[in-house]
């Protein structure tokens, strides 16, 4: 028996005001699209299908890659988006399982989906994933039951104040038997929208002896994504889920509510993270390493022990080996970084590898980039970088070298070398006070006149 999920995206989302899809809008960086699937990561799936717009697809070509994508031309409600998805279940048999999401719906849990799977695998013909607000004056489709029978799904606009009323709403979620499929053919728009509801089929079933039943969960799992402020907080809302998530994986936060974390970001425990840090995509961070108050991380890896920050940022591909130190205001870009090597202050590093127990001194540049393309800097074992020195790439400064404060390399420096490259210094005696005195006797312009 297979399942086959057809999620729904072909809307608009005008209240977003964007030129963005509102399905490619992100939480925790990971679209909302991509977020109301992830509660079928775990299920076996015959097929994805996604009802989408023509615009959906034009800003994310990769759609197509991923789902059996039908575009919805006019959006003429629910129940026509679904039929839509038809040319992809030809072969669907009588009892194989379809599960209808909407792309704006970002927190369904598995436990949800295994539950409305296993009620419709066992009880029904036909399960609505439906909850109980706190708020009736919500806009949901009011579910009508009588004990555990779903007897149909009235939509808000089309409801008496009876019927408003009521508590028990609508998720969207449907779930229901390949056989059912042919049935949406019967609904009609004939209600306040004049749009094809897909909540009619539940009525429909029902006059043709199937049997409809509902599942219940939380109202917070069941968010739908219709505005900035709604993404916020959404947002808000992740970030939560996450922060509690590390902490319970033995990471401390000082201030748990200034810290952002991406959906993807991997902390092992006894990390220690100050207040204001950002984690972008793609970040994983080893035990006993202290991240330090506001610093930007993004697709790096720092190892275990390590010092970053304050105010450190480090950029995608880059590698934090054991026990480095970065300080504060270094910006670190796709750059090795050995154990033990210490960058601590007002460093650029980028295309770089360093080898281990090097110290880098502060205001230390790597001049990767001439104007056409980049180049790679070399630095070995225990090489000490003098500080404000510029090291013009490509070069390389072998191990127990020794580069002097203040100096340009342009030329490689051998193993256990001096490198320096300066200005020779010259003392004038006395010349300071000639200076001034030559200076004092410039006489100023009279202005009184
Ligand atoms: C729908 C339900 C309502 C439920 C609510 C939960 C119907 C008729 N009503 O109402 O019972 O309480 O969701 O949020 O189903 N879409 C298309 N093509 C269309 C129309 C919609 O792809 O022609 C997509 C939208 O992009 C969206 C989803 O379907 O992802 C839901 O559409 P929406 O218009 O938001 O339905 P609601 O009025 O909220
Ligand atoms: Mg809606």
């Amino acid at each position: 028996m297979g399942v086959f999920i057809i999620t729904l995206a072909a809307g608009d989302g005008t209240r977003m005001k964007s030129d963005t899809p509102k399905p490619l809008h992100e939480i925790a960086g990971k679209t909302i699209l991509d977020h109301s699937l992830s509660c079928f990561e775990e299920f076996k799936i015959e097929k994805k299908i996604l009802v989408a717009s023509e615009n959906l697809v034009r800003k994310d070509p990769s759609l197509l890659d991923k789902f059996d994508v039908c575009i919805q031309e006019k959006k003429l409600g629910t129940g026509h988006a679904v039929l839509q998805a038809e040319k992809f279940l030809q072969d669907i048999k009588e009892n194989d399982l379809i599960i209808v999401n909407y792309g704006d719906t970002p927190f369904i849990s598995k436990d949800v989906i295994f539950r409305v799977l296993n009620q419709l695998n066992n009880y029904s013909d036909l399960v609505v994933l439906g909850f109980e607000t706190n708020d009736i004056s919500q806009k949901y489709g009011r579910l009508i039951t009588n004990e555990n029978e779903l007897i149909e799904i009235i939509e808000y606009k089309d409801a008496s104040e009876e019927i408003r009323s009521k508590k028990l709403c609508n998720s969207g979620i449907m779930s229901f038997r390949g056989k059912l499929f042919p049935f949406l053919n019967l609904i009609k728009n004939i209600n306040k929208s004049s749009e094809y509801y897909l909540t009619d089929l539940v009525k429909i079933a029902k006059e043709n002896q199937f049997k409809t039943s509902f599942v219940i969960c939380e109202e917070n799992e069941v968010i739908g994504i219709n505005s900035r402020y709604e993404l916020s907080k959404a947002e808000n809302l992740y970030q939560e889920k996450l922060r509690k998530k590390h902490m319970e994986n033995g990471v401390t936060l000082l201030n748990p509510n200034s810290v952002y974390f991406s959906h993807d970001t991997e902390i092992e425990n006894d990390v220690k993270i100050e207040e204001n840090v950002h984690f972008g995509l793609n970040v994983k961070i080893k035990s006993n390493t202290i991240i330090k108050a506001f610093s930007y991380l993004e697709g790096c890896e720092i190892f275990e022990n390590c010092i970053v920050g304050p105010f450190a940022r480090i950029r995608p591909n880059s590698n934090i080996q054991k026990g480095a130190h970065i300080g504060n205001f270094v910006e670190i870009k796709n750059s090795e970084i050995k154990d033990l090597s210490k960058i601590n202050h007002l460093s650029y590093i980028g295309d770089s590898k360093i080898g281990n127990n090097s110290n880098i001194g502060a205001g230390v540049v790597t001049c990767n980039y001439d104007g056409f393309k980049k180049n790679t800097t070399t630095i070995g074992n225990y090489v000490f970088i003098g500080s404000n020195s510029s090291l013009i790439a490509p070069v390389s400064i072998l191990d127990n070298s020794i580069i002097a404060a203040g100096s340009t390399i342009t030329k490689d420096v051998e193993e256990n070398s001096i490198a320096i490259s300066r200005v020779e210094q010259k003392n004038i005696q006395d010349g300071a006070k000639k200076y001034k005195i030559k200076k004092q006797t410039i006489k100023k312009p009279d202005t009184k006149k």
